[in-house]
């Protein structure tokens, strides 16, 4: 089960530390390469984690103490949970409510009108989701919209699935494609939240996937922050994004323009947001990123798909 701490300033340094020791993502998920192909743009390699050590070396006294002054660096305490009214108050205030017609309207579109992306985008999709197979049992996707991800769990019937997303209207879409991919109805929760604050708890699951998400959020650096702190050490941030194409180009030009259109119309979407470099600076430890051209995507190219390892 996803943990969700009433409070995670109540949580004792010992439960903090059995949600580490406890995390079965370090040896269970793979280590490089994350991902089998082609052109990997980026690759960054830090030291791995003091605290994943300890968990290994066996004296629970020392780790104890230990803990008390590593973990708190590795799983900072969290200001949400379900319980809360804290990520609803950052709701509003970020993302305050659109029109109930608007939001609708929104949601049907995206179910309607995505088959074909979805159909060229699943060869990399396919790469990523094949890191969490029944590997991932705790995993939060951001902005989930009609859930066009939920099919790569097919066949997982154990995966518990988090999907935050501050529009109420794709709740229905999520839930079918849910049901569609044959999910047992209780492993799969809708949150009506955003990614700069997700009602869950420091360390809490194996993975966190977002696509097409980070163009939307109001804040990026929060909302990468909020998915380092809910992944468990060594967990892994699965990401597809459409980004800027290059300065100069009449790609970039387009995009420029049609920048504000592009908000209205699509729920805030940003076309020139130079996402992947927002990734490689949020501190994982490890990224790798590759770059994509898909025909059906038009101005919402290019795109960077690839993991990054907390
Ligand atoms: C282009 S859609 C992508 C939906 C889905 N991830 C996909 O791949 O089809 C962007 C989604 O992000 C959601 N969104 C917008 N702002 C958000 C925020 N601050 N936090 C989380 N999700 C957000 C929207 O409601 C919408 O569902």
């Amino acid at each position: 089960m996803i943990r969700l701490h009433p409070s995670p300033t109540l949580v004792p340094p010992a439960a903090h530390l059995n949600t580490v020791c406890n995390s079965d993502v370090n040896s269970s998920l793979p280590s490089v390469p994350l991902l089998n192909n082609v052109s990997t743009l980026t690759k960054i390699h830090k030291q791995p984690l003091l605290a994943v050590k300890f968990c290994s070396c066996g004296r629970r006294h020392f780790i104890e103490s230990a803990a008390a002054t590593v973990l708190p660096i590795l799983c900072p305490s969290g200001a949400f949970s379900l319980d809360s009214n804290n990520y609803q108050d950052m709701l509003k205030r970020i993302r305050p409510p659109r029109p109930d017609w608007y939001e609708e309207l929104y949601a049907s579109v995206l179910n309607s009108f995505t088959k074909s992306y979805e159909a060229e985008v699943a060869v990399y999709k396919s790469q990523l989701f094949a890191n969490l197979r029944g590997k991932a049992k705790e995993v939060l996707e951001i902005g989930i919209g009609t859930g066009p991800n939920l099919e790569y769990y097919t066949g997982d019937t154990d995966v518990q699935i988090f999907g935050v997303d501050p529009n109420k209207k794709m709740e229905k879409y999520a839930r079918a494609a849910a049901v569609a991919a044959g999910l047992p109805v209780e492993n799969f929760k809708f949150v009506h939240a955003v990614a700069e604050a997700v009602p869950l708890s420091d360390c809490s699951v194996d993975a966190v996937v977002g696509t097409l998400v980070l163009c939307s959020v109001k804040d990026v650096e929060m909302a990468l922050k909020e998915v380092k702190r809910v992944l468990k050490p060594g967990g892994l941030f699965l990401f597809v994004e459409h980004v800027a194409a290059k300065d100069g180009t009449i790609h970039k030009f387009l995009q420029s323009i049609l920048d504000p259109l592009q908000q209205t119309l699509a729920d805030g979407c940003h076309l020139t947001r130079e996402t992947g470099k927002d990734i490689s600076a949020a501190g994982f430890s490890d990224v790798e990123l590759s770059m994509a051209f898909l025909s059906n995507a038009s101005l919402l190219n290019p795109h960077i798909y690839g993991v990054a390892r907390k």
